[in-house]
C-alpha cells in the first residue's frame, strides 16, 4: 500500500480547486460570487471528516454549504466523503470534483471574521466542537463569547447558530455563554436521540459514534439575527395563544 505523505495530501487538496478553498480571505464579501448565486450560506465550523456537510449539501441543493477545518488531512477526507455523498462516479480528466453548492475551506476558526464579511452567512453549525475541559483553555471553546461575537458579526438578519455536543460541560458552558450575551435559545434538548430526532436529521461522524455508545446528545439553536428573533417571538406568541384557546375549550367541556 502506498502511503501519502504530508506533501501528497497537500497536492491532493490543491488539485480540488473547484471544491477546496485554500485562500478563504480572498473571498471575504465575495462568497455569493464564488457560488454564482445569492442562496443562503450555511457553514459548519470544525467539520472533521465532513459527513454532515456533504450530506446536507446533497439534501438541500438551494443552500450553499461551507465546511471549515484547519487540517489538510480532514479536508482531503471530506472531499472523498463529498464525492460519495453526491454519488459522483465521473470526474474530469484531472480528477477534479465540482459540486455547485459545496466548498471545503482550510482555515482556523479563530480568524473567521477575516474570511466572511458582515452578514455573509445565514447559519453556523457547531457540531461536537472540542470541549477544552480545562478552565485555562475556556477561551478556545468555539462557544466562548469571543467566538460568538465573531459569529454575530458574520451572520445575517436570519442568522442562527445550531449546536450539538455530547459534552455536558461544554453544553452548560455554551448555554451560559449565550445567556450572558443576551441571546435567545430554542429547541433545547438534553438527550436528542431520546426526545426524538426529526426525520430530516443529519448525523455527524462523532454523533454516530457517541449516540451508538448510548451517550446523551445535547442540542440547541441560538437565535441571532433580528428577523430570526421576530419570527421566534411570533411563534412563542402563537404557541401561547393556542395554549390559552385549548385551556378554555377544556374548561367549557368540563362545565358541560
Ligand atoms: C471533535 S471534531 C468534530 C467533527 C465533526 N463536526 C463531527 O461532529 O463529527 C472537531 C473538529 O473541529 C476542528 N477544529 C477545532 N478547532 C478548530 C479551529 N480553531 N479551526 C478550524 N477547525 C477546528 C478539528 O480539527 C476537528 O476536526
Amino acid at each position: 500500500m502506498r502511503l501519502r505523505g504530508r506533501k501528497g495530501i497537500r497536492e491532493d487538496i490543491e488539485r480540488q480547486k473547484e471544491l477546496v478553498v485554500l485562500n478563504a480571505k480572498d473571498y471575504k464579501g465575495k462568497w455569493a460570487e464564488l457560488f454564482g448565486n445569492n442562496n443562503p450560506i450555511h457553514a459548519e465550523l470544525g467539520m472533521g471528516k465532513g459527513r454532515f456537510i456533504s450530506t446536507m449539501s446533497k439534501k438541500y441543493p438551494n443552500i450553499n454549504f461551507i465546511g471549515v477545518d484547519m487540517y489538510d488531512e480532514l479536508i482531503r477526507k471530506a472531499s472523498e466523503k463529498a464525492k460519495v455523498a453526491h454519488e459522483i462516479t465521473t470526474e474530469d480528466e484531472d480528477g477534479v470534483l465540482s459540486i455547485p453548492n459545496l466548498r471545503l475551506m482550510l482555515f482556523n476558526i479563530e480568524h473567521i471574521e477575516e474570511a466572511f464579511a458582515e452578514g455573509e452567512l445565514e447559519r453556523v453549525y457547531l457540531n461536537f466542537s472540542d470541549p477544552w475541559p480545562k478552565k485555562k483553555h475556556a477561551r478556545r471553546r468555539l462557544t466562548h463569547p469571543g467566538f460568538v461575537s465573531k459569529y454575530q458579526q458574520i451572520l445575517n438578519s436570519k442568522g442562527e447558530i445550531h449546536l450539538k455536543t455530547d459534552s455536558q460541560s461544554l453544553f452548560e458552558f455554551s448555554l451560559n455563554s449565550f445567556a450572558d450575551m443576551g441571546l435567545r435559545m430554542r429547541n433545547i434538548s438534553l438527550n436528542l436521540h431520546v426526545d426524538g430526532i426529526h426525520p430530516d436529521h443529519v448525523m455527524t461522524e462523532y454523533e454516530t459514534k457517541f449516540a451508538g455508545q448510548g451517550m446523551n446528545i445535547h442540542r440547541c439553536e441560538v437565535v441571532i439575527g433580528q428577523d430570526a428573533l421576530s419570527a421566534h417571538q411570533e411563534q412563542l406568541q402563537h404557541a401561547a395563544a393556542s395554549a390559552v384557546a385549548a385551556e378554555s375549550t377544556d374548561s367549557d367541556e368540563t362545565a358541560e
